[in-house]
C-alpha cells in the first residue's frame, strides 16, 4: 500500500480551534458517580474528586467539558444540585432509569473543571423546562451579585461568578427518545426565546442550537434549516452528534466512519450557509460537534450491562451502563474522527468526545479500585497536545479500498498542523488496511526541513489482535510505541505504517 502526501506552508485552513478537543461529563451510569466523583475512594480529595482520574484527565488534555447531559439534561432541574447537600432532593432520572441523589451538581462541576484545567460548557433543559429556568441559571452562574439568584450562588459558596461562556440550548431535541422532544418549528422558537432571555442576562455568552442527533435522522438537513431560519441571529453554533460501530464484521465500513463525519459536517455547513444567504445574514454559524465517538449500540449487551434500561428494571444509583471496552480498531477509528474534525476546523469550532469516564470513555475507573487508559485515550491525548498553530490542507494520493457503506475510501487518512511558534509540523495518520504496511512519502513545501522530533504509532501489539483492549488486569496492553521506519530525505520524509495503525 502506498500514499503520497504534500504539505505546503501556504495551504492553511485557519488556526486550530482549542475547543476542538472537548469532552463530555453526563449524569449517566458511572461517569460522575464512581467516575470523577467518589468520596471515600482512597484517591479522593476532600471534595470527593478522584485524583487518579483527575491525573488521567489532565494527561488526556481536553480543553472544554460539556455538562450535565445529554439526555439527562432534558429532565433536570439544576436547582436540585445546588445548596447544602443534605437538603438536595433525590429524584428519578427518566433518561437512564436511575436514582439521582444530586450529591454532585453545578458547584462541584465548576470546582472539578478548575481542578482539571478545562472550560465548562453548560447545557440547559429545553425538554421538560424552558425559558425561565434557563434565564435563571445564567443569572445564578454569571451575574456578580445583588440579585436573588446570584446571591444564592454566593451563599452556596461561590462569591465570584462562574463566568460560563459556552451554553447548549437543550440536547438532541429532534430525538423521539428525548424528554420533551420537539418539532423543528417548536424547537426553533423555544431556542430563539431562551437565547434572547439568556443573552439579556449576559450578552457575552455563546450559544449552541441543537442540530440533528445523527446524520441518519429522517429530519436531517430539514431540521437544521428550520431551526436556523428561526434562531440564526440568536445563536453562534449548531450542534452535531455521531456515534459509530462495526456492524456484522464490516470492518471496512467501520474504519471509513470519518467519511460520514466529513459528509455530516459539510452538509450542515452548506445548510447553515444557505439559511445565511436567504436570510441576508452577515455572520456565519459554525458547528459544535458536541457528541462523537465509537459506541457499540447494538450487539454487545450483557445481562449486567443492558444497553437500554427497561421500564421494568430496578431503579438504582449510578448503574453500570455502556462501559464499552475499546480495541485497536476503535482507536484507529477515533484517530480518523479527530482527523476529520481537524480538517474541518475552519467551521467546526467546538467538539466533544462522549464521554470522559466509564461511559463510552477514554478513561475507565472502578469503584474503590484503579483507573486506566482505554486504547482510544492515545489518539485523543496526542492530537490534543500536538495539533497546534495552523491547520494545513494536505494533498493526499492514497491507494484506496472499497467500503460497503461508502464506496472508494483512502487507505491512509491524514490531517496536519503547522506550529510556527515552535517551528513544528505535526502529521496525524491512520492506516485502515488490515493486511499490509503502508509506505508513505511526505513532501514538505515552503519549509527548510530539520529533523523528525518524535514519531509514535499505535497498532496491534505482539500476540494480540485488532480487538485487543486495555483492561483492569492489562491496562497497558495497547499503547504508543516509537515508529522506527521514518527517514528524512531531501525535501521529504518517508515512513512505513504498520497495518491497522494510528501514528503521529
Ligand atoms: O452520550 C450518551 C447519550 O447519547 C447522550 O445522553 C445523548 O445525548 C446521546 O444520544
Amino acid at each position: 500500500t502506498r500514499a503520497r502526501i504534500t504539505l505546503d506552508r501556504d495551504f492553511t485552513a485557519g488556526p486550530v480551534p482549542r475547543r476542538l478537543f472537548g469532552s463530555f461529563v453526563e449524569h449517566m451510569g458511572r461517569c460522575v458517580y464512581t467516575g470523577i466523583f467518589e468520596p471515600g475512594h482512597p484517591a479522593a480529595d476532600e471534595r470527593g474528586f478522584r485524583s487518579d482520574v483527575l491525573d488521567l484527565v489532565r494527561e488526556l488534555g481536553p480543553s472544554v467539558v460539556r455538562y450535565p447531559g445529554g439526555n439527562f439534561v432534558s429532565g433536570y432541574a439544576w436547582e436540585d444540585g445546588v445548596g447544602p447537600r443534605e437538603q438536595r432532593p433525590v429524584r428519578l432520572d427518566g433518561a437512564w432509569h436511575t436514582v439521582e441523589t444530586n450529591a454532585f451538581g453545578l458547584h462541584e462541576f465548576v470546582d472539578w473543571a478548575r481542578a482539571a484545567g478545562v472550560e465548562v460548557m453548560e447545557a440547559v433543559n429545553l425538554g421538560t423546562r424552558g425559558v425561565e429556568a434557563a434565564r435563571a441559571l445564567v443569572e445564578y452562574a454569571n451575574h456578580p451579585g445583588g440579585t436573588a439568584w446570584s446571591d444564592l450562588r454566593r451563599r452556596n459558596g461561590h462569591e465570584e461568578p462562574f463566568d460560563i461562556r459556552l451554553w447548549c440550548l437543550g440536547n438532541e431535541m429532534d430525538g423521539p427518545w428525548q424528554m420533551g422532544q420537539k418539532t423543528a418549528e417548536e424547537y426553533g422558537r423555544i431556542a430563539t426565546e431562551a437565547a434572547k432571555a439568556m443573552r439579556l442576562v449576559d450578552p457575552t455568552i455563546e450559544l449552541v442550537a441543537c442540530g440533528s442527533s445523527n446524520s441518519g435522522m429522517p429530519t436531517f438537513g430539514a431540521w437544521e434549516h428550520t431551526v436556523l431560519r428561526h434562531a440564526y441571529e440568536y445563536v453562534d453554533y449548531v450542534s452535531a452528534h455521531a456515534y459509530y460501530q462495526e456492524v456484522e464484521g464490516d470492518h471496512g465500513s467501520f474504519l471509513a466512519s470519518a467519511v460520514d463525519t466529513d459528509h455530516f459536517v459539510e452538509s450542515v455547513v452548506a445548510t447553515a450557509d444557505a439559511v445565511r444567504a436567504a436570510g441576508k445574514h452577515r455572520k456565519r454559524i459554525n458547528l459544535s460537534f458536541d457528541e462523537w465517538n465509537v459506541w457499540y449500540q447494538t450487539g454487545r449487551e450483557t445481562p449486567d450491562q443492558p444497553h437500554v434500561i427497561g421500564r421494568d428494571a430496578v431503579w438504582r444509583e449510578h448503574p453500570r451502563i455502556i462501559e464499552d471496552e475499546y480495541g485497536v480498531t476503535d482507536a484507529v477509528v477515533v484517530g480518523t474522527l479527530l482527523n476529520s474534525l481537524l480538517r474541518h476546523g475552519d467551521r467546526v469550532k467546538v467538539a466533544n468526545q462522549a464521554q470522559l469516564v466509564n461511559v463510552i470513555a477514554p478513561i475507565r475507573a472502578e469503584a474503590g479500585g484503579p483507573a486506566w487508559r482505554q486504547t482510544i485515550f492515545w489518539p485523543f491525548a496526542r492530537t490534543a497536545a500536538l495539533a497546534r498553530g495552523e491547520i494545513l490542507r494536505p494533498a493526499v494520493r492514497s491507494d484506496r479500498y472499497e467500503a460497503a457503506r461508502f464506496g472508494d475510501v483512502d487507505l491512509v487518512d491524514v490531517a496536519a498542523t503547522w506550529d510556527e511558534e515552535n517551528g513544528r509540523v505535526a502529521l496525524f495518520l491512520a492506516h485502515r488496511g488490515l493486511d499490509e504496511p503502508a509506505d508513505v512519502d511526505l513532501t514538505l513545501r515552503g519549509w527548510s526541513l530539520g529533523r523528525v522530533v518524535r514519531s509514535e504509532v499505535l497498532d496491534v501489539p505482539e500476540g494480540g489482535d485488532r480487538w485487543t483492549a486495555n483492561t483492569q488486569d492489562r491496562p497497558d496492553a495497547v499503547g504508543l510505541r516509537g515508529l522506527d521506519d521514518v527517514r528524512v530525505d531531501g525535501a521529504g520524509v518517508a515512513l512505513r505504517l504498520p497495518p491497522l495503525s494510528w501514528a503521529v
